[in-house]
């Protein structure tokens, strides 16, 4: 049996995402209602490094549930992947007592948390904050829907002038590694091409198909790009493109960290409050060092070892649907 937890961290790190700020209400408000005591580690694992941990009660997350960004603030903290500084954080912890945390971010900061489980007796949940939908074991990230309706709202607008002058616009979206909002933003804004890391870009079949609709006076063309395609990004596209098509009017736009702010969809703020709520039940009932997730609109689990290796992968009928239907 595992021993009672009392006082709860809950921290933000790693790039923001919208909905960490109803992850965070959710932990502080479940926590209050189990008669815990909640405190918010501020700035990530730096603010445990640092001391920077402050007590938070019911009102400290009132009227943030619609808001972007993280009121806790996030950061990268290299000094934890040091033994030094998980000790520096961890005799922190203990001087305040904290006997569980929460941590809501990516697959680096479960990396983080794993270490430190393993190394203190201090439990861990993570909780799946990130624009980038990297993370296997959950249908959704905190994020990653509001992130993708801001892609489509700016790619509409951007085919709108695209229209009207017959042009061509490579579009670079966020993800890092990952091609889950290039994928699921250039779906629903009908994309002619859509190039993701998952899959080798072949170029040459880009600039064919790209020369067959300008023969037949397809000229506005929308060709969305992830970030960390295995080509690279927008201006290494534009660049290949506008030597091999040189007559087409092409243009290159990065669509960069509008992506991470705003206030978050009515999705994440739903998936947000339901993981909250479950990490504090997690802390209670002896559900230690899990990433809590949803699948199939169910709870599940992922034990933090697993979670940092394991990615979520896209199906090939995905790509067949993005050719049958931009023709
Ligand atoms: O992981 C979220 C993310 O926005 C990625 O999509 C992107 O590659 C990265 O963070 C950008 O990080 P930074 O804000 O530190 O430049």
């Amino acid at each position: 049996m595992a021993n009672k937890v009392t006082k709860i961290g809950v921290m933000t790190s790693g790039g923001d995402s919208p909905g960490m700020n109803a992850a965070i209400r959710a932990v502080v408000r479940t926590g209050i209602y189990y008669g815990l005591e909640i405190f918010g580690i501020m700035r990530g694992y730096s603010g445990m490094i640092e001391n920077d941990i402050v007590p938070m009660h019911s009102r400290s997350v009132a009227n943030i549930i619609q808001r972007g960004g993280t009121v806790l603030k996030t950061a990268r903290c290299k000094e934890f992947f040091e033994k030094e500084g998980r000790k520096k954080a961890y005799d922190n912890l203990k001087q305040i007592g904290v006997d569980g945390i929460v941590v809501i971010g990516g697959d680096g900061s479960f990396r983080g948390a794993d270490i430190f489980a393993r190394e203190y007796d201090i439990p861990c949940i993570g909780l799946p904050g990130t624009i980038d939908k990297d993370i296997a074991g959950t249908d959704f990230t905190i994020g990653f829907d509001t992130a993708v309706n801001t892609a489509v709202e700016a790619i509409d607008k951007i085919r709108d002038t695209a229209d009207a002058h017959d042009r061509l616009f490579i579009i670079e979206v966020m993800g890092r590694d990952a091609g889950y909002i290039a994928l699921h933003s250039g779906i629903a804004t009908g994309a002619e091409h859509i190039l993701i890391p998952e899959r080798k870009t072949d170029m040459e079949e880009l600039i064919l198909s790209l020369q067959e609709k300008e023969k037949r006076k397809k000229l506005v063309n929308m060709v969305v790009v992830a970030e960390g395609d295995d080509f690279g990004g927008a201006y290494e596209v534009a660049k290949l493109v506008k030597e091999r098509l040189p007559n087409a009017e092409t243009r290159v736009a990065i669509l960069g960290h509008i992506q991470r702010g705003g206030s978050p969809s009515c999705l994440d703020r739903l998936i947000a409050s339901r993981m909250g709520y479950a990490a504090v039940e997690c802390l209670m009932y002896g559900r230690h060092n899990v990433m809590v997730g949803i699948l199939n609109n169910k709870m599940h689990y992922t034990p933090l070892e697993k979670a940092v290796k394991a990615k979520q992968r896209i199906s090939d009928e995905w790509l067949k649907i993005v050719k049958i239907l931009a023709s």
